[in-house]
């Protein structure tokens, strides 16, 4: 039986990845969740886990050596799967700094009080791994050429503050492999949707927006291509990698499903109009007339997507869940979750958008 120190298991995948787990190993795996519960994690995500013997939840911020020092000291971890970062690009364009505090200074942070509970005098004891999460951004943008990848030995080359965080983190790894044998993995992910995201991605985003009768503001001319994985297709490729993926080695996860911005913001709303009962009133709200281009991103990447060759060429990895199939699935748990999503778009998040959709102009 293995014990997993999750970070940011709060959050978004980090939250489907505790679930994905527990549905997977049972009683048989031990997962101590460290959280700081940042605007961005919700326990509410984790309800029905939170009574199991086999879950322990600490509240405490990556970057604090001591408390997370007391973790790998009151536990005997065997796993590190490091999820906790900053992890929205708008954000990291209006407070760049918060970003290098908690995804580099952060990721620094969480090795050493590894390395320190894993060191014997000549190495490292056995079994033990640390499995950075990591993305696709940190390779930079795609021309359209619909033959262009992103390899494992693609160049770095991040452009918004949050992806060169996140290239920062992934190379401090990497050199804490190459100086001194840390045993780690990281993986390269492109984006995520499923159950569980907060409403400032653009999935949720536009979902909720939709289901409020608000307008859906699509960023420039809505034909930045983003690669679309089910999130618990990554969670299972994080899983692999921990168990079988090679000690050092970088693993890029992606399902080969491209598309364009506005093309994802047009199926929500068709799903919408299938899925709804005839006679609900926001049926009559929901159709392309929300659709509003407002003024782009700053340094918006054109176009990610992932070659996941050698996952699936190493690990068997490959995609489970269709495109069709996981945005349904998806529409249908946020239709069943209002609460959910009543709960966290009140307060703060009233300001967040303001602040970041207020003065963005409508384009013609
Ligand atoms: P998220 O923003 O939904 O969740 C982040 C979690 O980390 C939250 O629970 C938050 O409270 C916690 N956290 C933030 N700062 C912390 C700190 N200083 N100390 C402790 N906890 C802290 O993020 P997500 O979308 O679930 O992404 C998780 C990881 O996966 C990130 O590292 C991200 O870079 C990576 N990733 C995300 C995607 C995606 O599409 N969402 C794709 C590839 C990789
Ligand atoms: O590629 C992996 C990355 O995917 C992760 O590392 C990040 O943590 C995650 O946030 C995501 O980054 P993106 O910037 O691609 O995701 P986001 O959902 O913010 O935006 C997706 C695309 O949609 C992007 O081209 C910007 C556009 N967009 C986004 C929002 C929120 C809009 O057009 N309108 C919006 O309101």
């Amino acid at each position: 039986m293995k014990t997993y120190l999750v970070t940011g298991g709060a959050g978004f995948i980090g939250s489907n990845f505790i679930h994905y787990m527990f549905r997977k190993y049972g009683d048989d795996v031990e997962i101590i969740n460290v959280d700081k519960l940042t605007y961005a994690g919700n326990l509410e995500n984790l309800a029905e886990v939170e009574g199991r013997k086999n879950y322990h939840f600490v509240k405490a911020d990556i970057c604090d050596e001591e408390a997370i020092r007391q973790v790998f000291h009151d536990y005997e971890v065997d796993r590190v799967i490091h999820f906790a970062a900053e992890s929205h690009v708008d954000r990291s364009i209006k407070e760049p700094l918060v970003f290098v505090r908690t995804n580099v200074l952060g990721t620094a942070n969480m090795m050493n009080c590894a390395k320190e509970a894993w060191e014997t005098g000549d190495g490292f004891k056995d079994g033990k791994k640390f499995c950075h999460v990591s993305t696709d951004e940190v390779y930079g943008s795609l021309p359209e050429d619909p033959d262009a990848y992103f390899y494992e030995t693609t160049p770095y080359s991040p452009h918004s503050p949050y992806s060169a965080s996140k290239a920062s983190s992934d190379l401090l790894v990497k050199a804490y492999h190459d100086t001194y044998g840390f045993p780690m993995n990281i993986t390269n992910c492109s984006n995520n949707y499923g159950p569980y995201q907060f409403p400032e991605k653009l999935i949720p985003l536009m979902i909720n927006n939709a289901l409020e009768g608000r307008k859906l503001p699509v960023y420039g001319d809505g034909r930045n291509v983003r690669d679309w994985l089910y999130v618990e297709d990554h969670c299972r490729g994080i899983d692999l990698v921990s168990e079988k993926g090679r000690d050092g080695e970088t693993y890029n996860i992606g399902g080969h499903n491209e598309k364009q911005n506005i093309e994802i913001v047009k199926t929500i709303i068709e799903v919408l109009r299938e899925d709804l009962p005839e006679d609900d009133p926001r049926r009559a709200h929901i159709s392309e007339d929300l659709i509003e281009h407002v003024t782009d991103r700053k340094g918006h990447d054109r176009r990610y997507a992932i070659a996941p060759d050698k996952i699936h060429s190493e690990l068997g990895w490959q995609p489970q869940t269709m495109f069709r199939e996981g945005i349904r699935k998806t529409i249908g748990w946020y239709m069943n979750h209002l609460e959910w999503m009543k709960h966290i778009t009140s307060g703060n998040y009233q300001n967040y958008y303001r602040n970041m959709y207020g003065d963005r102009k409508v384009l013609d």
